[in-house]
């Protein structure tokens, strides 16, 4: 499908994020591991999370969906059937890698798929700690999907450094940890996402600067009887369209504002964007808020790299607001955006390049030369099948003078299903 987006003239109302992604997933399979009923209120009904369900269902797990809210009878860690076919992952990292870290604890021999763009991501990062806990698991080239993980008879502690920061990584080990009698250590030098530590209450401590998270068989797995949050990555389009767009002011109710997750709110705000913030707020163990944005003048910025774990997904849209911004801004130590859906770097030097922008692309970032009164050319814009992609490009295009068009738009059902019907509400409030 190829979407118009016609800048407008305006860009205001309230749109509610979407249910958080990552949350979705984890909640679904922490749910099978644990040996009770829950129930998930406002579980993602975008593609990825579907694909975690689609796959827990093959292993055995009941589950009962009405909409957004999702019912599951947990197995228990040794509970779970052995596929009778190859898990289909789909386009979706997440259910592969963290999927991975359960089944090699499980007991079954099962083969995990994806479509053309997850089999083009290495898996060699969640491969590598799994074999030296004793997992038989192998893949295309060593490396990527299809993998094929063998009947595993429990899994050795490990203490495993991460080499990348990632919290996809950090998940995998933590949840074969889970099948191990001692505690499987694992130490992240800097933070990224927690949503897993968080929600399954490991133990965790500060180690020098960087932090100690521990799982093992004795960690209890409760029921996930809550209400997911807004996703903050969704979130961030319209943070950052609210503030490019003259005159906006958007109100995104419900946006999930984990600290180890918001750098691009904090972020936005040092370049001069303005928010409101109300009604903080915890949904079970994770915060939540109301933010409004409104049109704000906004100064480049030469990004921490520290931050980098904390904004990843958020990378794409921050880089179409220093377009906009006065001077050079920079994003650096950002080479894992090359192996993301689609390699989000030379992507968005592509898309922003299209659009006019003077760019310069490096291997691990980019500098933008930002301009204020910068007019992006009406253009057809690839999406490279990738959601982030299109909807980076659907906010970028809003500041043209004419209508683009964004290619194979249907993408951003991966993350945001409603991504265009919230556009084309806020441009007719
Ligand atoms: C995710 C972690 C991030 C992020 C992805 C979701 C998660 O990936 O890009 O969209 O849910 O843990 P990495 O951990 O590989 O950086």
């Amino acid at each position: 499908m190829i979407k118009k987006v016609q800048p407008g003239t305006k860009l205001s109302g309230t749109v509610t994020a979407p249910p958080d992604k990552s949350i979705s997933h984890r909640s679904a399979l922490f749910a099978a591991l644990s040996r009770e009923v829950s129930v998930i209120e406002n579980f993602s009904e975008a593609a990825d999370p579907q694909s975690t369900l689609n796959c827990l269902t093959l292993l055995g797990v009941e589950i009962d969906r009405n909409g957004r809210s999702v019912r599951i009878r947990g197995v228990g860690r040794d509970g779970f059937q052995t596929p009778l076919k190859p898990l289909d992952c789909g386009n979706s990292g997440t259910t592969m890698r963290l999927l991975s870290g359960i089944v090699a604890g499980a007991g079954i021999e099962c083969r995990l798929t994806g479509d053309a763009s997850l089999s083009s991501r290495t898996m060699k990062r969640i491969m590598d700690p799994l074999k030296q806990m004793g997992c038989t698991i192998d893949g295309k080239d060593g490396e990527y999907a299809p993998i094929h993980i063998g009947k595993n008879q429990g899994l050795r502690p490990l203490r495993y450094p991460l080499p990348i920061p990632s919290a996809q990584l950090k998940s995998c080990v933590l949840l074969a940890g889970l099948f191990s009698d001692d505690p499987v250590e694992v130490v992240e030098p800097i933070p990224s996402r927690d949503h897993t530590e968080r929600l399954l209450e490991l133990d965790s401590e500060a180690f020098g600067t960087a932090k100690v998270i521990r799982s093992s068989r004795s960690d209890v797995i409760p029921a996930q009887n809550y209400e997911v949050p807004g996703d903050f990555s969704a979130a961030a389009f319209w943070m950052v369209g609210g503030t490019i767009f003259p005159g906006a002011e958007i109100r995104i109710s419900n946006t999930g504002m984990n600290p180890t997750r918001n750098a691009a709110y904090h972020i936005l705000e040092q370049m001069g964007a303005e928010f409101e913030r109300t009604n903080d707020r915890f949904a079970q163990k994770e915060p939540v808020s109301d933010l409004t944005v409104t049109s704000s003048a906004l100064r480049a910025i030469e990004l921490d790299p520290a931050l980098v774990p904390n904004c990843i997904d958020e990378l794409p849209v921050l880089m179409v607001a220093m377009c906009f911004a006065e001077g050079r801004s920079v994003i650096s130590g950002a080479s894992e955006l090359r192996h993301k859906e689609t390699d989000r770097l030379a992507a968005m030097h592509e898309i922003l390049t299209l659009a006019g922008a003077k760019t310069e692309l490096k291997e691990d970032g980019i500098i933008i030369y930002g301009n204020p009164d910068f007019e992006p050319l009406a253009a057809r814009y690839p999406s490279f099948h990738d959601h982030r992609m299109a909807m980076a490009s659907a906010i970028l295009a809003l500041r043209s003078k004419g209508s683009s068009e964004i290619v194979d738009a249907e993408c951003t059902a991966i993350s945001y299903p409603h991504f265009w019907q919230d556009l084309s509400a806020l441009q007719e409030n």
